[in-house]
């Protein structure tokens, strides 16, 4: 595929705003896509030990993980979006092409997805005190994780078809008979997507030192359970970074012949460098982990890290499309529109921040406190900013609408 005709796929209405904003968009959403992906996929798996055990404490873990794990799910989703729409923007020839050549397992995905939500639902709701009665249905719960995966792998199939046009027409047309089915994932890489889901490993171990330090900020908490769960926090956080080094190193080895240059790339360094740190910060902070802020650090520095991943993930993709295919996604034909794009970051900064900011004050206070909570009457005006805000940018989007329709 020459770099002609993948210019000729592209939008000739060009894009609103400058490539660089979509292409770093890309890569901090991408993140945290990818960090919610991995919260869900470890505290999944962490539901499932407990609900197997019979330690009193891994029950209770097991309790606490499903709720993360559900309230995960939907942050990966609503954090999916976000990158699926950067990705489709500035290298539109290549995810359209790598989606429409496996069609029917993009709409699968969805349909899986699904399925895996809703087995994952089931399962809490038959598990009502997981923490105190014996597990029911745990199938449900090893259904969801499997269904995850198998939804995780099609976004991977489809990232790693982008970058391979060379092979799209043998794809699309085996032998010279085309097949418009869209049946077939034609292509993976088993060591890259096991480097991106064994992070989940590390990912689930800085959370449950967040998880900790938040449940010590509350009145009478069980200190047997606090203490049972730094050492666990500990030995995951080992695993994981040993698993990361280990998967990591596997895909860099495997990397075919065109990618082979970011095996020895400073992106790959500087990630290595991150993930190292990340796993190595709690045993550095030591007894300060029970400290102020200190018990989210962990965390804070996993998603550094993450971002840092995510550059090196993006760097392969462009790098290798501009070297190799001679496409670069820089040079976009830009039409500006200064509406969207002010509208993007607006809605993005104040409507974010403030509907957000209420909603997760409300979330963290409600858990610290026991018995009823009230919120004060600051936070409750900050509750009603946010559904003035939300009124004016649904007014203004219609109003727009209109204005744009009959001009
Ligand atoms: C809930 C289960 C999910 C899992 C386990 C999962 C996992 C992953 C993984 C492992 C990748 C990286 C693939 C690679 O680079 O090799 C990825 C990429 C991606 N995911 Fe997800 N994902 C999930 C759900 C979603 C959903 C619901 C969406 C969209 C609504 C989404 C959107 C994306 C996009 C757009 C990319 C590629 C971004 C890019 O190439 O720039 N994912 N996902």
């Amino acid at each position: 595929m020459d770099a002609a005709m993948l210019y000729a796929l592209r939008d000739p209405a060009g894009i609103p705003s400058h490539p660089v904003i979509f292409l770093v968009l890309g890569v901090l959403t991408w993140a945290l896509h990818i960090a919610a992906v991995q919260v869900m996929l470890g505290a999944s798996a962490l539901t499932l030990y407990g609900a197997f055990s019979r330690d009193a404490h891994w029950r209770r873990l097991a309790a606490a993980m499903i709720t993360t794990a559900k309230v995960a799910v939907s942050v990966a989703i609503v954090l999916g979006v976000a990158p699926l729409l950067f990705v489709q923007v500035i290298y539109d020839p290549f995810w359209y092409t790598s989606n429409v050549l496996s069609a029917r397992w993009v709409i699968g995905f969805i349909v899986i997805l699904i399925l895996a939500y809703l087995a994952m639902y089931a399962f809490y709701y038959r598990n009502p005190k997981l923490a105190s009665q014996p597990t029911r249905s745990a199938w449900q719960m090893v259904a969801s994780l499997v269904l995850m995966l198998v939804v995780g792998w099609i976004m991977h199939v489809l990232s790693y078809q982008m970058l391979l046009p060379e092979q799209w027409m043998g794809w699309y047309a085996p032998n010279g008979n085309i097949n418009p089915g869209g049946q077939a994932l034609h292509a993976y890489s088993i060591t890259r997507f096991a480097f991106f889901i064994l992070l989940s490993v590390a990912v689930v171990a800085a959370w449950l030192f967040a998880y900790r330090r938040y449940l010590m900020g509350r009145p009478g908490e069980d200190a047997g359970y606090i203490a049972w769960l730094l050492p666990l926090a500990h030995r995951l956080m080992l695993a994981g970074g040993v698993l990361a080094v280990a998967s990591g190193a596997l895909w860099l080895a495997t990397l075919p012949e065109k990618m082979a240059w970011f095996a020895t790339s400073a992106w790959v360094w500087a990630s290595a460098i991150a993930l190292l740190a990340a796993a190595f910060f709690p045993r550095l902070l030591g007894n300060k982990l029970d400290q102020g802020l200190w018990g989210y650090a962990p965390f804070a520095l996993g998603a550094v890290a993450l971002i840092v991943v995510a550059a090196a993930r993006e760097a392969l993709r462009f790098v290798t499309l501009l070297g190799s295919h001679g496409y670069d996604a820089l040079d976009y034909k830009i039409n500006l529109d200064w509406y969207s794009t002010s509208l993007f970051f607006i809605t993005f900064a104040v409507l974010g921040g403030v509907v957000l900011g209420y909603l997760l004050t409300v979330a963290w206070k409600a858990g610290q406190t026991k018995g009823v909570y009230t919120p004060s009457p600051a936070l409750t005006r900050l509750g009603n900013l946010s559904i003035g805000l939300l009124v004016i940018w649904i007014v203004q989007y219609f109003a727009i609408g209109f204005y744009v329709w009959a001009r």
